[in-house]
Formats: structure tokens, C-alpha cells, sequence
């Protein structure tokens, strides 16, 4: 299976995918902002990097159509969405219908968009985490792969809850990766993940706070 990845910053969720031992080719890194610190560590794994800068570019459709084109020349199976923050057009999620996953730090459907962890707090809510889904026209909507969630802690601030997320992210991305490439999980019809020879536990709940 070859794989692009696409990020904006610091690219810890991009590093966690490279160094999970997936059985994947990672064709391409590109970033649309050359400040990336993913960049770097990237190209210390060996995979190529690309910059582009969407400012170089007239409009939405004009970048996303010469991002696809970067993308299409690696002819990748699946395009990975790492910490990527623009909104890609009806056009280029369409061209990439069910190759296209991302990451997410909140429970979907709760908290699309941005600073999920500061809202969150501010709900109240007692579990917070992460979604694997694959990419559809809404943002921050489309079928979920996998969750993982958090307790919130009384004394929490956006920025422990944040690691707490992150770190689970760093699980969860690499293995819900590890399902598509090796045929454990794949898109069906409805909008559905189907999973082979995978399990959920009937019998266990995450519960916070507790007695
Ligand atoms: C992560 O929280 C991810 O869920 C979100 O953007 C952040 C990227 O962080 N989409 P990193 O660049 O992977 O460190």
C-alpha cells in the first residue's frame, strides 16, 4: 500500500505512523507550510518531502487542484490527513473518496472543528479522545475507523487534556492504519466501516468519574 501524507506543523502524528513498522510505503510527506517541523522528521525516516505553500496559490481550487496533482504522481492508495489544518475542497475529497482518513482530537460527532479541548472543558463533558474516520465533504465528518477515549480530569487544562488526547492519538492512528493496509477494516456500503477479525470488548466501558 503506498501512502502521502499531508501535515502543517509539528508532525508528532506523522512520526508515530512512520515509526509503527506499518506494512505500507510512505511515497511522500507534504507540507503546505515550509516552518514545518514534521519536515525534518520526516526526511530523517528517509521519505521525500514536498512544501506547498497554499499562498503561492490564487485560490482554493487552484492550490488543491496543484496538490493534487504533487499527490497524484505517487499514485498513492491511501492520503493521510496528519495534523493538516486547511479545508480541501468539494472537488479534491471527491477525487480521494475512500483513500482519504484523517485524524480528529475529539469524540466525533462531538467538537468538529477547532480548539476541541478548550470546548470540551468548557461542556463539561467527563470523556474526551480521538477519531480515525475517512474524509467526506463536511468537515470533520465521514465514516469512523476508530476511537479512543480519555477521562477529563477535575484539575485539567487545555493543555494536560491535550497530551492526554495526544498521546492516544499516537495509538490509535498507527493501528487504525495498520487495519486498512492489512484488509482488517475497510469502507462498505452505507457509509460503514466493516472490520474483519477485529473485536470490542462487550463487557468493558471506560467510566470517569469513578467510585
Ligand atoms: C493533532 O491533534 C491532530 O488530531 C489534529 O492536529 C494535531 C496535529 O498534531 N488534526 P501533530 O502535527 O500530529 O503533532
Amino acid at each position: 500500500m503506498k501512502v502521502v501524507i499531508l501535515i502543517s506543523g509539528r508532525g508528532s502524528n506523522m512520526q508515530a505512523l512512520l515509526e509503527a513498522g506499518l506494512p505500507v510505503e510512505f511515497a511522500c510527506v507534504i507540507s503546505n507550510k515550509a516552518e514545518a517541523k514534521g519536515l525534518e522528521i520526516a526526511a530523517a525516516h528517509g521519505v521525500p518531502t514536498r512544501v506547498m505553500s497554499h499562498r503561492d496559490y490564487p485560490d482554493r481550487a487552484t492550490f488543491d487542484t496543484a496538490l493534487a496533482a504533487e499527490i497524484d504522481r505517487h499514485a498513492p492508495d491511501l492520503v493521510i490527513l496528519a495534523g493538516f489544518m486547511r479545508v480541501l475542497s468539494a472537488a479534491f475529497v471527491l477525487h480521494y473518496e475512500r483513500r482519504l482518513i484523517n485524524i480528529h482530537p475529539a469524540l466525533l460527532p462531538a467538537f468538529p472543528g477547532l480548539d476541541t479541548h478548550a470546548r470540551a472543558l468548557a461542556a463539561g463533558v467527563r470523556l474526551h479522545g480521538c477519531t480515525v474516520h475517512f474524509v467526506t465533504q463536511e468537515v470533520d465528518s465521514g465514516p469512523i475507523l476508530a476511537q479512543a477515549a480519555v477521562p477529563v480530569l477535575p484539575e485539567d487544562t487545555q493543555e494536560s487534556l491535550g497530551m492526554r488526547v495526544l498521546h492516544q492519538e499516537h495509538l490509535l492512528f498507527p493501528m487504525a492504519i495498520r487495519w486498512l493496509a492489512e484488509g482488517r477494516a475497510s469502507l462498505g456500503e452505507h457509509g460503514r466501516v466493516i472490520y474483519s477479525g477485529l473485536s470490542c470488548r462487550s463487557d468493558s466501558a471506560l467510566s470517569s468519574p469513578m467510585e
